[in-house]
């Protein structure tokens, strides 16, 4: 009995203007539009092999090497979706194995821990939809694929594309236009880098999905957040990127994260993602941009502590320096030359009455 089998890698994706807030919950459709940057492969992936048998009897799941459930209602969305477009295809050349009707046995792994707060679902229902469509030898554009992905989580929609990447939210009530595109590839902007500091891997207190319909219920803010802020960031991010204007970039990323985590307090009962650690690092890189006399670095959070700092590739020994020197251990700290660390030895200490790596005020 013949398998066939198909593999693919999709990195995690960290918004930049932030999708928070359903319209649809079984369509997974948002609020607002989103924009974000797709990490690079050799960074936070997940990699995901998908085999098809006619001997398969039930279709399977092993995540980073435990049996899981495939019988989520999103799962099981995406896998409806999936089997229906190779149906078509099938339809269209009989002599193609009937791939629509056979089980699936699916293995996905993480290159990072699961539990680390991290967009895990992003990056994994993205290379599952990805995998699948590739072994299916769907004809469809990514941005096709994409709404199948967004019904599994809806920003990995986004980490269907490489480099910076906007989540249309569309106005058709059945989805059909509620699709991820490329802004700009990886490449337009290769001197940009981001650090994950991570805060804490504890698992994260309130489920996003959840988080989203409490906000969409009972907070003002957010009505004027999806109606009056997002709406203008949405173009104005998009130029800033095709402009690779770092310092208006960096603003608006730093401006969204903090209207996001705003709503989150405005929702009730409230919802906090950001711990004291999260708020240090906050005053850090505004005390840094001020220092340098320019916006060199900025930070985002999703829903949990942990923080993204985006900086220029030329910035680096000052950014990481600086976050190393009061962290420790930032990845990627052994690229940097410490005798460049120029700005880090003029740097006005006295500015920071706080001991970041221990996470209290001195
Ligand atoms: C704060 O995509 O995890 O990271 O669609 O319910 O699966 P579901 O939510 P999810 O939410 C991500 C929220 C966010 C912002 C973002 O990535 O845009």
């Amino acid at each position: 009995m013949s398998v066939y089998t198909a593999s693919t890698t999709a990195p995690v994706n960290i918004a930049t203007l932030k999708y928070w807030g359903k319209r649809d919950k079984s369509l997974n459709l948002p609020t607002n539009s989103s924009i974000s940057v797709t990490l690079s492969q050799d960074d936070l992936r997940t990699l995901t092999s998908v085999a098809t048998s006619s001997s398969f009897t039930e279709d399977q799941l092993w995540l980073n090497g435990t049996p899981e459930s495939l019988t989520s209602e999103r799962t099981v969305a995406c896998l409806k979706d999936l089997r229906a477009l190779r149906t078509a295809v099938e339809a269209r050349d009989t002599s193609l194995p009937k791939f629509s009707e056979w089980k699936l046995h699916i293995v996905s792994e993480n290159n990072f821990p699961t539990a680390a707060g991290l967009a895990s679902s992003a990056a994994g229902f993205s290379a599952l939809v990805k995998a699948i469509a590739k072994l299916y030898e769907l004809p469809e554009s990514m941005s096709e694929i994409s709404k199948i992905a967004r019904k599994g989580s809806g920003s990995a929609c986004r980490s269907l594309f490489g480099g910076y990447v906007a989540w249309e939210m569309g106005s058709e009530v059945d989805g059909s236009d509620s699709k991820a595109v490329e802004v700009a590839p990886l490449e337009h902007w290769p001197s940009m880098k981001a650090a994950i500091l991570v805060v804490s891997a504890d698992k994260k207190d309130t489920p996003s999905t959840s988080g989203m319909q409490t906000t969409v219920a009972t907070s003002d803010l957010f009505q004027h957040r999806i109606k009056n802020v997002v709406p203008t960031r949405f173009i104005e991010m998009k130029e800033t990127i095709l402009n690779k204007d770092f310092a208006k970039f960096a603003e608006l990323t730093m401006k969204d994260s903090n209207s996001f985590h705003a709503v989150c307090l405005d929702s009730y009962p409230p919802i906090k993602y950001l711990n004291d650690t999260s708020m240090k690092v906050i005053k850090l890189i505004h005390t840094l941009n001020a220092a340098a006399g320019e916006t060199i670095a900025a930070y985002t959070f999703d829903a949990g502590p942990n923080a993204v700092i985006y900086y220029l590739e030329e910035n680096e020994a000052v950014v990481l320096g600086l976050l190393h020197e009061l962290f420790g251990g930032v990845a990627g700290w052994e690229k940097v030359d410490k005798e460049q660390l120029t700005l880090l030895k003029a740097f006005p200490k006295e500015h920071l009455d706080y001991d970041i790596t221990k996470g209290v005020a001195k």
